[in-house]
Protein backbone atom coordinates (compact mmCIF):
# COMPACT_ATOMS: atom_id res chain seq x y z
CA UNK A 1 0.00 0.00 0.00
CA UNK A 2 1.58 3.17 -1.16
CA UNK A 3 0.18 6.63 1.00
CA UNK A 4 0.48 10.37 0.64
CA UNK A 5 -0.91 13.58 2.53
CA UNK A 6 -0.94 16.95 1.63
CA UNK A 7 -2.72 20.21 2.64
CA UNK A 8 -5.45 22.81 2.06
CA UNK A 9 -4.41 26.30 0.44
CA UNK A 10 -6.60 29.60 0.46
CA UNK A 11 -5.67 32.26 -2.13
CA UNK A 12 -5.04 35.45 -1.49
CA UNK A 13 -4.86 36.56 -4.97
CA UNK A 14 -7.50 34.71 -6.02
CA UNK A 15 -7.77 31.98 -9.14
CA UNK A 16 -10.94 32.55 -11.46
CA UNK A 17 -11.55 32.21 -14.67
CA UNK A 18 -8.88 29.88 -17.33
CA UNK A 19 -7.95 30.48 -20.66
CA UNK A 20 -9.67 28.14 -23.09
CA UNK A 21 -8.08 24.68 -23.05
CA UNK A 22 -5.84 23.48 -25.63
CA UNK A 23 -6.48 19.60 -26.40
CA UNK A 24 -5.28 18.14 -23.07
CA UNK A 25 -4.02 20.81 -21.80
CA UNK A 26 -6.47 22.49 -19.09
CA UNK A 27 -6.53 24.51 -15.86
CA UNK A 28 -4.89 27.16 -17.38
CA UNK A 29 -5.17 30.13 -15.45
CA UNK A 30 -6.10 33.94 -17.27
CA UNK A 31 -3.81 35.54 -13.92
CA UNK A 32 -1.13 34.39 -11.49
CA UNK A 33 -2.55 33.52 -8.05
CA UNK A 34 -1.16 33.46 -4.56
CA UNK A 35 -2.10 31.44 -1.77
CA UNK A 36 -1.58 30.39 2.33
CA UNK A 37 -1.12 26.95 2.80
CA UNK A 38 -3.01 25.25 5.36
CA UNK A 39 -1.28 22.59 6.60
CA UNK A 40 -3.57 21.41 9.00
CA UNK A 41 -6.23 20.85 6.96
CA UNK A 42 -5.09 17.88 4.93
CA UNK A 43 -6.23 15.00 2.95
CA UNK A 44 -4.64 11.16 2.39
CA UNK A 45 -4.70 9.26 0.08
CA UNK A 46 -3.80 5.06 -0.05
CA UNK A 47 -3.18 3.61 -3.29
CA UNK A 48 -3.79 -0.67 -3.06
CA UNK A 49 -3.30 -2.84 -6.12
CA UNK A 50 -6.54 -4.63 -6.71
CA UNK A 51 -7.48 -6.75 -9.92
CA UNK A 52 -10.64 -6.00 -12.37
CA UNK A 53 -10.71 -2.04 -12.89
CA UNK A 54 -9.50 1.51 -10.76
CA UNK A 55 -11.91 2.28 -8.21
CA UNK A 56 -12.43 4.36 -5.66
CA UNK A 57 -13.68 4.01 -2.12
CA UNK A 58 -13.61 6.59 1.09
CA UNK A 59 -10.31 5.57 3.73
CA UNK A 60 -11.14 4.05 7.00
CA UNK A 61 -9.02 5.33 9.42
CA UNK A 62 -8.34 6.74 13.09
CA UNK A 63 -8.68 10.10 13.04
CA UNK A 64 -9.38 10.52 9.24
CA UNK A 65 -12.94 11.51 8.76
CA UNK A 66 -15.18 8.87 6.28
CA UNK A 67 -15.76 10.50 2.97
CA UNK A 68 -18.79 10.13 0.40
CA UNK A 69 -17.46 11.70 -2.45
CA UNK A 70 -20.37 11.52 -5.01
CA UNK A 71 -20.31 10.16 -8.90
CA UNK A 72 -19.03 13.27 -10.52
CA UNK A 73 -16.44 13.68 -7.60
CA UNK A 74 -15.03 10.00 -7.75
CA UNK A 75 -14.99 10.52 -11.96
CA UNK A 76 -12.85 13.55 -12.15
CA UNK A 77 -10.49 11.85 -9.14
CA UNK A 78 -9.82 8.45 -11.03
CA UNK A 79 -9.65 10.61 -13.86
CA UNK A 80 -6.76 12.16 -12.50
CA UNK A 81 -5.82 8.80 -11.65
CA UNK A 82 -5.70 7.61 -15.07
CA UNK A 83 -3.74 10.65 -16.00
CA UNK A 84 -1.04 10.21 -13.87
CA UNK A 85 -1.13 6.26 -14.46
CA UNK A 86 -0.61 7.05 -18.14
CA UNK A 87 1.72 10.13 -17.65
CA UNK A 88 3.78 8.11 -15.22
CA UNK A 89 3.79 5.09 -17.19
CA UNK A 90 1.83 2.46 -14.28
CA UNK A 91 0.20 -0.51 -15.62
CA UNK A 92 -2.10 -2.41 -13.86
CA UNK A 93 -5.53 -1.59 -11.34
CA UNK A 94 -5.55 0.13 -8.12
CA UNK A 95 -8.19 0.89 -5.47
CA UNK A 96 -7.73 4.64 -4.77
CA UNK A 97 -8.96 5.58 -1.02
CA UNK A 98 -8.81 9.38 0.55
CA UNK A 99 -10.42 10.99 3.47
CA UNK A 100 -10.01 14.62 5.04
CA UNK A 101 -9.14 15.33 8.19
CA UNK A 102 -11.74 18.24 8.21
CA UNK A 103 -15.48 17.47 8.09
CA UNK A 104 -16.75 17.47 4.79
CA UNK A 105 -19.46 19.47 6.27
CA UNK A 106 -17.30 22.72 6.93
CA UNK A 107 -18.04 24.12 3.34
CA UNK A 108 -13.88 23.89 2.83
CA UNK A 109 -13.35 22.78 -0.80
CA UNK A 110 -11.71 19.43 -0.21
CA UNK A 111 -10.18 19.24 -4.35
CA UNK A 112 -6.80 21.07 -3.46
CA UNK A 113 -5.62 18.93 -1.04
CA UNK A 114 -7.11 15.84 -1.62
CA UNK A 115 -5.88 15.92 -5.80
CA UNK A 116 -2.46 17.31 -4.46
CA UNK A 117 -2.50 14.12 -1.89
CA UNK A 118 -3.59 11.50 -5.08
CA UNK A 119 -0.90 13.17 -7.19
CA UNK A 120 2.34 12.66 -4.35
CA UNK A 121 0.87 8.92 -3.48
CA UNK A 122 0.42 8.42 -7.48
CA UNK A 123 4.51 9.76 -8.01
CA UNK A 124 5.02 7.18 -4.98
CA UNK A 125 3.73 4.88 -6.57
CA UNK A 126 5.58 4.83 -9.51
CA UNK A 127 8.95 5.38 -7.80
CA UNK A 128 8.21 2.05 -6.05
CA UNK A 129 7.61 0.25 -9.19
CA UNK A 130 10.93 2.44 -11.16
CA UNK A 131 13.16 3.55 -8.62
CA UNK A 132 15.12 6.23 -11.64
CA UNK A 133 11.37 7.81 -11.96
CA UNK A 134 12.67 11.46 -10.55
CA UNK A 135 10.15 14.26 -11.31
CA UNK A 136 10.67 17.67 -9.29
CA UNK A 137 8.08 19.55 -7.18
CA UNK A 138 7.53 22.09 -9.68
CA UNK A 139 6.75 18.86 -12.09
CA UNK A 140 4.61 17.72 -9.99
CA UNK A 141 2.40 20.58 -9.01
CA UNK A 142 2.06 20.93 -12.74
CA UNK A 143 0.49 17.09 -13.12
CA UNK A 144 -1.56 18.30 -10.34
CA UNK A 145 -3.04 21.46 -11.79
CA UNK A 146 -4.07 19.28 -14.28
CA UNK A 147 -6.71 17.35 -12.06
CA UNK A 148 -7.57 20.84 -10.14
CA UNK A 149 -5.51 23.82 -10.54
CA UNK A 150 -5.73 25.36 -7.07
CA UNK A 151 -3.74 22.00 -6.32
CA UNK A 152 -0.71 22.53 -7.33
CA UNK A 153 -0.66 25.17 -5.22
CA UNK A 154 -0.59 22.84 -2.24
CA UNK A 155 2.54 21.26 -2.63
CA UNK A 156 4.41 24.43 -1.75
CA UNK A 157 4.02 25.86 1.83
CA UNK A 158 3.51 28.33 3.11
CA UNK A 159 3.11 30.30 0.64
CA UNK A 160 3.03 29.66 -3.16
CA UNK A 161 2.83 31.86 -6.46
CA UNK A 162 1.38 30.26 -9.15
CA UNK A 163 2.17 32.55 -12.37
CA UNK A 164 2.77 31.75 -16.01
CA UNK A 165 6.34 29.63 -15.06
CA UNK A 166 4.40 27.27 -13.04
CA UNK A 167 4.33 26.70 -8.83
CA UNK A 168 6.56 28.11 -6.27
CA UNK A 169 7.55 28.74 -3.17
CA UNK A 170 7.70 32.01 -1.96
CA UNK A 171 8.14 34.36 0.72
CA UNK A 172 10.02 32.51 3.24
CA UNK A 173 10.30 35.39 5.54
CA UNK A 174 6.81 36.16 5.58
CA UNK A 175 5.02 35.05 8.68
CA UNK A 176 3.20 32.45 9.27
CA UNK A 177 -1.05 33.01 9.99
CA UNK A 178 -3.95 31.53 12.22
CA UNK A 179 -6.37 30.44 10.41
CA UNK A 180 -9.88 30.51 11.23
CA UNK A 181 -13.08 29.57 9.43
CA UNK A 182 -16.69 31.24 9.24
CA UNK A 183 -18.85 28.29 8.56
CA UNK A 184 -21.86 29.68 6.67
CA UNK A 185 -23.23 27.35 4.84
CA UNK A 186 -22.11 23.49 5.55
CA UNK A 187 -23.84 22.44 2.00
CA UNK A 188 -22.65 21.15 -0.96
CA UNK A 189 -22.33 24.57 -3.89
CA UNK A 190 -24.59 24.54 -6.10
CA UNK A 191 -22.30 25.60 -8.95
CA UNK A 192 -18.98 24.62 -7.97
CA UNK A 193 -15.15 26.76 -9.02
CA UNK A 194 -14.93 24.69 -12.34
CA UNK A 195 -18.18 25.95 -13.50
CA UNK A 196 -17.59 29.46 -11.91
CA UNK A 197 -14.19 29.93 -13.96
CA UNK A 198 -16.12 29.25 -17.13
CA UNK A 199 -19.05 31.65 -16.37
CA UNK A 200 -17.20 34.84 -15.06
CA UNK A 201 -15.91 35.00 -18.18
CA UNK A 202 -19.41 36.31 -19.20
CA UNK A 203 -19.59 38.72 -16.73
CA UNK A 204 -19.50 42.84 -17.49
CA UNK A 205 -16.70 43.20 -15.15
CA UNK A 206 -14.35 40.44 -16.56
CA UNK A 207 -12.86 43.24 -18.86
CA UNK A 208 -10.21 44.59 -16.51
CA UNK A 209 -9.56 41.49 -13.90
CA UNK A 210 -6.72 39.65 -15.64
CA UNK A 211 -4.74 43.36 -15.27
CA UNK A 212 -6.33 44.21 -12.04
CA UNK A 213 -5.24 40.65 -10.26
CA UNK A 214 -1.88 41.58 -11.31
CA UNK A 215 -1.76 45.20 -9.91
CA UNK A 216 -2.68 43.81 -6.72
CA UNK A 217 -0.46 40.80 -6.49
CA UNK A 218 2.54 43.03 -7.00
CA UNK A 219 1.16 45.13 -4.37
CA UNK A 220 0.50 42.53 -2.09
CA UNK A 221 3.79 40.72 -2.27
CA UNK A 222 5.31 44.22 -1.81
CA UNK A 223 3.53 44.58 1.42
CA UNK A 224 4.28 41.36 3.05
CA UNK A 225 8.06 42.74 2.08
CA UNK A 226 7.12 45.28 4.21
CA UNK A 227 4.97 43.83 6.34
CA UNK A 228 2.34 46.67 5.96
CA UNK A 229 -0.13 44.58 7.39
CA UNK A 230 -3.36 47.71 6.77
CA UNK A 231 -2.19 47.29 3.44
CA UNK A 232 -2.14 43.30 3.05
CA UNK A 233 -5.63 43.12 4.26
CA UNK A 234 -6.84 46.04 2.39
CA UNK A 235 -5.78 44.00 -1.05
CA UNK A 236 -7.01 40.66 0.55
CA UNK A 237 -10.34 42.48 1.06
CA UNK A 238 -10.56 43.95 -2.35
CA UNK A 239 -9.93 40.97 -3.87
CA UNK A 240 -12.65 38.89 -2.17
CA UNK A 241 -15.04 41.45 -3.17
CA UNK A 242 -13.69 41.68 -7.02
CA UNK A 243 -13.67 37.75 -7.35
CA UNK A 244 -17.43 38.18 -5.53
CA UNK A 245 -18.78 40.83 -7.77
CA UNK A 246 -17.79 38.90 -10.97
CA UNK A 247 -20.41 36.15 -10.09
CA UNK A 248 -23.22 38.36 -9.20
CA UNK A 249 -22.41 40.43 -12.40
CA UNK A 250 -21.59 37.00 -14.48
CA UNK A 251 -24.06 36.21 -17.22
CA UNK A 252 -26.43 34.13 -16.01
CA UNK A 253 -25.35 35.85 -11.99
CA UNK A 254 -25.32 33.75 -9.60
CA UNK A 255 -24.35 34.16 -5.72
CA UNK A 256 -22.65 31.85 -2.81
CA UNK A 257 -22.96 35.23 -0.19
CA UNK A 258 -26.19 35.22 1.50
CA UNK A 259 -27.28 37.33 4.31
CA UNK A 260 -25.33 35.63 7.00
CA UNK A 261 -22.12 36.22 5.01
CA UNK A 262 -22.95 39.97 5.09
CA UNK A 263 -24.19 39.81 8.88
CA UNK A 264 -20.60 38.26 9.52
CA UNK A 265 -18.51 40.45 7.16
CA UNK A 266 -20.19 43.37 8.78
CA UNK A 267 -19.72 42.46 12.04
CA UNK A 268 -15.69 42.07 11.31
CA UNK A 269 -15.82 45.34 9.50
CA UNK A 270 -17.24 47.42 12.63
CA UNK A 271 -14.91 45.11 14.71
CA UNK A 272 -12.09 46.26 12.88
CA UNK A 273 -12.77 50.07 12.17
CA UNK A 274 -9.62 51.92 13.11
CA UNK A 275 -7.31 48.63 13.96
CA UNK A 276 -6.00 46.48 11.58
CA UNK A 277 -7.73 43.54 11.43
CA UNK A 278 -6.79 39.80 9.82
CA UNK A 279 -7.08 39.14 6.60
CA UNK A 280 -10.48 38.40 5.03
CA UNK A 281 -11.14 36.12 2.42
CA UNK A 282 -13.10 33.99 0.91
CA UNK A 283 -13.47 31.22 -1.66
CA UNK A 284 -16.34 30.58 -4.00
CA UNK A 285 -18.53 29.96 -1.27
CA UNK A 286 -20.78 31.09 1.64
CA UNK A 287 -17.60 30.81 4.20
CA UNK A 288 -15.42 33.40 5.35
CA UNK A 289 -11.85 32.78 5.76
CA UNK A 290 -9.71 34.52 8.81
CA UNK A 291 -6.13 34.85 8.84
CA UNK A 292 -4.40 36.31 12.04
CA UNK A 293 -1.00 38.02 11.90
CA UNK A 294 1.55 37.18 14.64
CA UNK A 295 0.55 39.28 17.85
CA UNK A 296 -2.91 39.42 17.09
CA UNK A 297 -4.54 37.03 20.21
CA UNK A 298 -6.36 39.74 21.73
CA UNK A 299 -8.03 40.98 18.23
CA UNK A 300 -8.97 37.08 17.63
CA UNK A 301 -10.08 36.87 20.93
CA UNK A 302 -12.55 39.86 20.83
CA UNK A 303 -13.38 38.73 17.37
CA UNK A 304 -14.64 34.96 18.46
CA UNK A 305 -16.41 36.47 20.89
CA UNK A 306 -18.62 38.79 18.56
CA UNK A 307 -19.04 35.59 15.85
CA UNK A 308 -20.54 33.60 18.53
CA UNK A 309 -23.65 33.08 16.30
CA UNK A 310 -21.63 31.70 13.74
CA UNK A 311 -20.01 27.97 13.99
CA UNK A 312 -15.88 28.92 13.85
CA UNK A 313 -13.69 26.03 12.65
CA UNK A 314 -10.86 27.43 14.81
CA UNK A 315 -7.47 26.26 13.66
CA UNK A 316 -5.87 24.72 17.23
CA UNK A 317 -2.53 27.34 17.68
CA UNK A 318 -1.72 30.08 19.95
CA UNK A 319 0.19 33.09 17.74
C1 LIG B 1 -12.30 30.17 -5.99
O1 LIG B 1 -8.91 24.74 -8.49
O2 LIG B 1 -11.27 24.33 -7.73
O3 LIG B 1 -10.94 28.53 -4.96
O4 LIG B 1 -9.07 23.93 -11.72
O5 LIG B 1 -11.50 23.71 -12.21
O6 LIG B 1 -10.47 22.34 -10.38
P1 LIG B 1 -10.44 23.65 -11.16
O7 LIG B 1 -10.81 24.82 -10.16
P2 LIG B 1 -10.36 25.04 -8.66
O8 LIG B 1 -10.59 26.62 -8.52
C2 LIG B 1 -10.36 27.29 -7.31
C3 LIG B 1 -10.99 28.61 -7.36
C4 LIG B 1 -10.99 29.38 -6.07
C5 LIG B 1 -9.87 30.41 -6.02
C6 LIG B 1 -8.49 29.85 -5.81
O9 LIG B 1 -8.31 28.86 -5.09
O10 LIG B 1 -7.55 30.47 -6.34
Amino acid sequence: MISAEAPSNIALIKYMGKLPAQTQDVNRPTNASLSYTLDHLRSRVEITKTQHQDSWSPLKKDSWLTLDLNYKGRDKFLNHFARLKNAFGIDGFYEVSSANNFPAGAGIASSASSFAALTLATYKLARSLKPDFDLSLAKLADFSRQGSGSSGRSLFSSYCLWDKEGFHQVGQKWPNLIHDLIVIDDQHKFIGSSDAHLLVANSSMFSGRVERAHLRLQELMQAFDSMNLEALTKICWDELWDMHTLFHTSNPAFMYMNENTLLALRIINQATRGVTGPIVTMDAGANIHLLYFPGQETLRKSITEKLQAFKLLQQKAVL
